[in-house]
Formats: structure tokens, sequence, C-alpha cells
């Protein structure tokens, strides 16, 4: 690509995520001479916030993509799976939120803070983590350099703005049913969500976890670029518009004890470290919505183990989980001069 700044498309620009791009695009003041916004046809010609204009959203077509130098991606797999492979054959560079390449092996599987080495091999599509995985990764990777992990524990408490625009409005609707004493109506999710506890995020699998209890297994592994980490995770989705929290356990090769983890971690990039048990002061998803960092606290030793700790992460999904990271992924590929097709 020349010095000239990129144009960038914002394919799903409509949706949670999408909105949340524009936004992190804006902020950041990302530097790029033209935003186009992409959604289906259903959306076609409505308009988006973008610095102090509206953008008029564009159907995605396969030829859209042409002129364009970089597409950040947050439309759902099927979608992503569909149109990815034209915009990266029209020499434009996709950064794709869906779980559609995540384990392609010709796709980088990317956490700036964690292996922007991968972007050098990239071929045109680079996967954006799965949300739960990249705030878990942002505060394990400092921890796994120092000590090396060997085995990871996870249980999650996951935000329903995750599901997309549709489940913040059903968990809405569904908490003013409730207390007006009408029945519930469950669409995007198979039980009522609000007052309530899912255990169940994604499809299940025929081992018995479900899909996105297995990506944290299996992105854990292709991030960390690490093999011998064993991952276990339960993933549930609460009543909870915007943040992610988790319950991590960790057992170590190497001891660091829980002042030793609070210090590396409080001087690694993207965490702030929130343990002042004595203030009540902890990570929560009502002080983590709508900031960058990931938000770590509960730090304490597993007494049950010779190496462990505990540890408790909480970062914005929408943020740090998808459009941040995906802009943080652009923003890398133009510093390293990689934001071209090879
Ligand atoms: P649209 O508004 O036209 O349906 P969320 O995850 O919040 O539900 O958002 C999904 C985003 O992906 C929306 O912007 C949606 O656009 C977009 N999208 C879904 N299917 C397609 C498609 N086939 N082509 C282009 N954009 C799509």
């Amino acid at each position: 690509m020349s010095k000239k700044n990129p144009r960038v498309a914002v394919c799903g620009a409509t949706g949670a995520v999408g909105r949340e791009m524009l936004k992190v695009l804006e902020q950041r003041d990302f530097p790029c001479s033209e935003v186009i916004p992409m959604a289906s046809s259903r959306s076609a010609g409505t308009r988006v916030p973008f610095r102090d204009q509206e953008l008029t959203v564009v159907e995605m077509k396969e030829d859209s993509f042409e002129g364009i130098d970089l597409a950040l991606f947050s439309a759902g797999g099927g979608t992503s799976r569909h149109f990815a492979p034209f915009a990266a054959k029209a020499g434009c560079v996709v950064v794709d939120n869906s779980s559609a390449w995540r384990m392609d092996p010709e796709c980088p599987l990317v956490v700036p803070e964690v292996n922007p080495h991968d972007l050098d091999w990239h071929k045109g599509i680079i996967a954006n983590p799965n949300c739960s995985t990249i705030q878990m990764m942002v505060a394990l990777k400092p921890i796994h350099d120092e000590a090396r992990i060997k085995r990871v524990v996870v249980s999650t408490y996951q935000a329903v703005s995750g599901t997309g625009q549709k489940a913040i409005v059903e968990l809405e609707n569904q908490v003013r049913r409730l207390m007006s004493g009408q029945p519930v109506v469950a669409d995007v999710y198979p039980h009522q969500i609000a007052f309530n506890c899912l255990p169940h995020i994604d499809v299940f699998e025929e081992n018995g976890y479900t899909k996105e209890e297995m990506k944290m297994v299996n992105e854990t592994i292709k991030i960390m670029g690490d093999e011998s980490i064993k991952v276990t995770a339960t993933c549930v989705r609460v009543p909870v518009f915007y943040g992610h929290s988790e319950s991590v356990n960790i057992e170590t090769e190497l001891k660091l004890t829980g002042d030793d983890c609070r210090a590396l971690l409080a001087r690694s990039p993207g965490i702030t470290v929130v343990d002042y048990p004595e203030k009540l002061a902890y990570p929560m998803p009502v002080d983590a919505a709508g900031l960058d960092d990931t938000f770590v606290g509960r730090i304490r030793e597993d007494e049950t183990i010779e190496n462990g700790l505990n540890l408790w992460v909480v970062s914005d999904n929408i943020r740090k989980g998808a459009a941040l990271n995906t802009v943080q992924i652009a923003e890398t590929l133009m510093e390293r001069d990689l934001l071209r097709v090879p």
C-alpha cells in the first residue's frame, strides 16, 4: 500500500460491535481517508454517526471492496466466510471479529498485547479472537512469560451485548415486563435471561462442552503459541448489558506469589489492577463498561496446590473484546507496514 491513509470499510456497521468500531476509529483518530459503513440490504440507506457527520450505510456485495484497503468485519460468521475472501482477493486486508477464520491455519489470531508478531505472516484475513478469550489472554500472557502456565480453569459471566443488539433489547424488554407483572418473551435466548443465568453460550458440542467453551480452549493455545497449556472452561450468560467477568484459576510451573502477580500485572500493557479488598474495591462490569483496559483483581494464591493463583478478570466485551482489539490490530498493521495483501 502507498503511504496515503487507507480507505476503511466497517462491515456490519449497524450492529452493536460495528457501531462501536466506528466510535473507536473516531476516538483513536485512526488515520483513514474515508470510512464506508456496510451492512445487509435491510439497512442500506440508513445513517450511522461518525465524527461530526452521518455516513450512509451501503449494502455489502462481493464487488464492494475494490479500492478499499482495510475492512473491519463484524457481521456474523456466515457473512464473513462468504465476503472476506472477495475482499482479500481485491487487495483489501480483512480483520474479522467472527469465529469464521479463527482456527484457520492460514489466518493469524491476534491480541496485540500478546502476539503482534503473528501479523507478520498474514495472507489477507486476520481473525479477532473470541471476546472471553481476549481479556483472559491480556491477563495471562505476562504470567505465562514469567512462570509458565500449565493449566487454566475458567468460569465466565458474560454480558448479553456479546450476542448482539437483539439481545440487549431482549434483556431490556424482559426486565420491563417482569417489573410490571407481565409474562416474558424469549426469542434470542432459549430461556428467560432477566434475573437469571444461562450456563449455555453458543451450541453444544459432542463432548458436552459448548462451542464458546471450546473457543476458549483452542484459541488460547493458538494465541499463546503453546500447545502444552491445558484449559477447561464453563461459559455462562448473565443479565448484564456490557462487560464480561471471569473467575480464572491457574496452575504455574514456577512459584508466583499474590504480591508478585499483582506487581507484574500492574506493569503489563492493557491491564489495570483493582485489588483493594479492604476498600471493597475489585473489578466490576458496570465500572469497566466503555473503558479500554482489562481489569484484574481478587488476586490470591490457590492454597490447595503448590503453584496456583485465582484472579477475577473484567473487560468491556464490545470494546477490548471486539471493536477495540480489531482497531488495535489495524493500528499494529499500519505501524509494521503490513497493511497489504501479500
Ligand atoms: P443489518 O443491520 O443490515 O442486518 P449484531 O451482531 O449486533 O446483530 O449486528 C450484525 C451486523 O451484521 C449488522 O450490521 C447486520 O446488518 C450485519 N449483517 C448481517 N448479515 C449481513 C449480510 N448478509 N450482509 C451484510 N451485513 C450483514
